[in-house]
């Protein structure tokens, strides 16, 4: 079973952060020139949150905010959802299923060290079952 640890030191470390007295144009204005679907929220050294997409379109757009003028805090996801370096990608996806969220940032020591998505684990466990499939097929013609 592929860990975080695995899985990050195929991907890389880099985590896209937001402080939370940013404002929502500074965070969706991040979202767009990284081309990711969600920020941790950072105060300080502290991971205290996350701001997606999702919170934009939900907490700004519908409720008639405006991005210039509402702060990254307002708007954020808490508490902080996360995982460590020794979960498993199933793990993983199961916590993003329960909790209905696509990103899951990684600690460990209370270091942010990295961050995965619902997209880096559906390619890991496909790539995981293919390579299942190709020792089965490799076992059965040997
Ligand atoms: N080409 C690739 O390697 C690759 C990897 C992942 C996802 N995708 C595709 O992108 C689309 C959306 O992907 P998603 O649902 O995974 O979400 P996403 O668009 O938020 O994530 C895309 C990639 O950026 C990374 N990322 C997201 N937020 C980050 C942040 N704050 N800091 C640093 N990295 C961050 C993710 O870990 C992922 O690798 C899907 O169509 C998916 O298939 C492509």
């Amino acid at each position: 079973m592929t860990t975080v640890k695995q899985l990050l030191a195929e991907k890389g470390h880099t985590v896209w952060t937001i402080d939370p007295d940013k404002t929502v144009l500074d965070a969706i204005r991040l979202l767009a020139e990284k081309d990711v679907g969600a920020l941790v929220v950072v105060d300080g050294d502290r991971p205290i949150g996350m701001f997606s997409e999702r919170d934009y379109v939900r907490k700004v757009y519908l409720k008639g905010k405006t991005s210039p003028t509402t702060l990254v805090r307002e708007v954020m996801s808490t508490p902080l959802v996360s995982v460590g370096y020794d979960h498993t990608t199933e793990q993983c996806m199961a916590i993003m299923t329960n909790r209905r969220i696509r990103h899951l940032p990684v600690i460990e020591d209370g270091r942010l060290v990295g961050i995965v998505s619902i997209g880096d684990l559906v390619n890991s466990i496909i790539r995981e079952q293919h390579q299942i499939i190709e020792q089965l097929e490799n076992y059965i013609h040997s």
